[in-house]
């Protein structure tokens, strides 16, 4: 790729016409030994993964649809963490390519005018409570037009050209997320979570606001306060009780 700056992520790239999830072929390649940041981008998925168990929409040749090797030094608990950081990668690198305001909505989804523009599915291997590696699954609506969504996504789905209106050079973009990627982790080895959790905190749309909440016992309303050190989402019940998230859903009510 022409316009990468990193010096680790997307140095090793496998590019695929069509396959059934970009995922797949990553857990594949990272147990033959494949080296961290390799990336896996496909033009069209057949069986895309989303999260909790859903299907990901992923038509070719106008998304970006990749996975990436990750091999973080850290112990399984700090996965949410990790979560938060690829959100905020993936938006500050967005946002370079829209004018629109581009919110995080928690854990980890990009919405662009209360709209999904992109998702980020984290899928990890561990032994021992170690991380052996990770692979972040990264969605992006790039080029498709509003003719292209099935009619159960039309409502809650976008992306970037039907925002902007303008074709966006893909490219350009996985090149851009790779680069912010890649700098945040270092500010994270370095400096550990807390300015992470400050930009994540001034990028989201999730917090201070009545939210519908999936638990164990079912869908319960609350607000988000905050994102602890852990990368936790903190809401209040209307009985006063707080909970504490590490992943699940959201759905905001405003
Ligand atoms: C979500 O928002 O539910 C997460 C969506 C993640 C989709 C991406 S597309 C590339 C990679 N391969 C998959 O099968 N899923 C992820």
């Amino acid at each position: 790729m022409q316009g990468l700056q990193t010096k680790t992520l997307g140095r090793v790239v496998r590019i695929y016409d069509e396959v059934d999830s970009t995922q797949n072929i990553a857990h594949t390649l990272v147990r033959q030994g494949a080296i961290e940041g390799t990336l896996v981008i496909a033009e069209q998925q057949n069986a895309g993964r989303g999260r909790m168990g859903r299907n990901w929409f992923s038509p070719k040749g106008k998304g970006i649809w990749m996975s990436l090797i990750l091999k973080p030094t850290i112990s399984m608990q700090f996965t949410p963490q990790l979560t938060l950081l690829v959100a905020v990668a993936l938006c500050r690198a967005i946002q370079a390519h829209i004018p629109h305001q581009v919110g995080i909505k928690w854990p980890n989804d990009l919405l662009i005018n209360g709209k999904k523009i992109s998702g980020i599915l984290l899928e990890s291997s561990a032994e021992d409570e170690r991380l052996n590696y990770v692979i972040a699954g990264i969605g992006i609506s790039v080029n498709l037009l509003a003719e292209d969504y099935p009619e159960e996504l039309k409502a809650k789905a976008t992306s970037l050209f039907i925002e902007k209106g303008q074709l966006v050079d893909r490219e350009q973009l996985i090149c851009d997320f790779l680069l912010q990627l890649e700098v945040l982790l270092e500010l994270y080895t370095q400096q550990g979570f807390a300015p992470i959790r400050s930009l994540w905190e001034a990028l989201t749309i999730s917090l201070h606001k009545p939210l519908r909440i999936q638990t164990a016992k079912g869908w319960v309303e609350g607000v988000a306060n905050a994102i602890d050190e852990m990368g936790a989402l903190w809401v209040t019940l209307p009985n006063g009780e707080n909970i504490k998230l590490y992943s699940g859903d959201i759905e905001l009510l405003l």
